[in-house]
């Protein structure tokens, strides 16, 4: 008896193997490169947050085959997504690459999707350019260009003649500096100074001193999401707040990642964004309820970004059945989804997002600090484009 106990685990792994084998190829798999870890983890926790949310209310399946998401953390370094890249296509097969939280992450491995022919759906980074660097890219985040110059038009209405600019020094910092600050000279306005601050590891207290000396009615900030608190921090520490200088910016400042942990000092700051969780729509209160039921936090636009993507995969493999390759970047140009944010479209030509930008003012709700939106401006294209 004993001995038939031990073998029969065996027997069955056995029988089990041909259809293990079997059902193997009937999985479609989809390559999720993420910062799990390092400066912009959050990112990734808010990504990986909202695709396993996905999965779970779509059974993780698109005609009847399972789809399996390889999550693979990049730290935030170029060279690693580029190989993780390479390896989800070569060894695993996926059929399409997802997530890039960054724009250097985004632009090191727009090569490898091009020579491959996978379709890479850009969940996170938001430079302009992005779209243009392979034929092969899809993008379900936004444009800096979109919320800078929605900004700038907003500040120029309502009483803001002088602003400096504070960027991050690269690719979506230089979008937000450029559009923000040609829009706001269009409309009459002056931009003091334009001030920069590293990627990483940056200090606020040297540019806040300059924002300080040159008393600018409002001071307009970019900075990449997870750097915001500490920002405002300092921001409220070093007084601006209380010398009159308005604080404005793309909505990357005022994440609801962090948001409401920022206090005070974040209280009246506007920004223009594509999403808000307090976005007051039916589909974004149950993305809201049901993210923060599974992940226990509260979804940011980094959120939103990877579960309108990994729905746009879904939707394109629906339509091919599974394959990959051409076919299934031609099935998610020009979709339309009902987004948590509002109505979105990837534009068929430019494979870009187009989707409405709200203006947005932080105030206390029921308790928490929120983005609450007040303005829409319909449908915007990426103004980076539109030459
Ligand atoms: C980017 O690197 O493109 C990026 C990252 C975080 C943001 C926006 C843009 O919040």
């Amino acid at each position: 008896m004993p001995t038939r106990r031990r073998l029969l685990p065996l027997f069955s792994l056995l029988a089990a193997l041909p259809l293990a084998a079997q059902s193997q190829a009937d999985v479609v798999k989809v390559g999720l490169i993420l910062p799990m870890t390092g400066q912009s983890a959050s990112t990734g926790r808010q990504i990986e947050g909202a695709v396993k949310l996905w999965l779970a209310q779509s059974g993780g399946k698109v005609g009847g085959r399972k789809v399996e998401v390889l999550v693979k953390d990049d730290a935030g370094v170029a060279d690693t997504t580029r190989r993780l890249a390479q390896e989800l296509v070569v060894n695993d097969k996926v059929v399409a690459l997802a997530g890039f939280g960054l724009t250097p992450l985004a632009l090191a491995t727009a090569p490898l999707a091009t020579q491959s022919k996978t379709p890479m759906v850009v969940m996170a980074a938001a430079t302009s350019s992005i779209t243009e660097a392979s034929p092969y890219i899809v993008r379900t985040s936004f444009t800096l260009p979109q919320a800078a110059v929605s900004i700038a038009e907003w500040a120029a209405k309502n009483g803001i003649r002088k602003a400096v600019s504070l960027v991050t020094d690269y690719g979506p910092g230089n979008d937000a500096e450029k559009f923000f600050s040609d829009r706001f000279l269009l409309n009459g306005g002056v931009v003091a100074d334009k001030l920069r601050t590293p990627l990483r590891s940056p200090d606020f207290a040297p540019v806040l001193q300059k924002v300080r000396d040159l008393k600018p009615d409002a001071l307009f900030v970019f900075l990449p999401s997870g750097q915001g608190a500490q920002f405002m921090k300092q921001f409220g520490e070093r007084g601006l707040d209380k010398a009159g200088i308005r604080l404005i910016g793309t909505g990357d400042i005022t994440d609801d990642d962090q948001l409401n942990d920022m206090g005070d000092v974040a209280l009246g700051v506007v920004t223009a964004h594509h999403y808000a969780a307090a976005h007051n729509s039916p589909v974004n209160k149950k993305f809201v309820a049901d993210f923060q039921a599974l992940n226990k936090f509260r979804p940011n636009f980094m959120a939103v970004g990877g579960w309108d993507g990994m729905r746009l995969i879904f939707k394109g493999l629906e339509a091919t059945k599974g394959a990959g390759g051409d076919a299934l970047l031609a099935a998610m140009k020009g979709q339309m989804l009902e987004s948590p944010r509002g109505p979105i479209l990837v534009d068929a030509q430019s494979r870009d997002i187009v989707q409405d930008i709200y203006i947005r003012k932080v105030e206390r709700v029921d308790g928490q600090l929120h983005n609450v939106e007040f303005s829409t401006q319909k449908q915007v294209k990426d103004p980076g484009k539109l030459k």
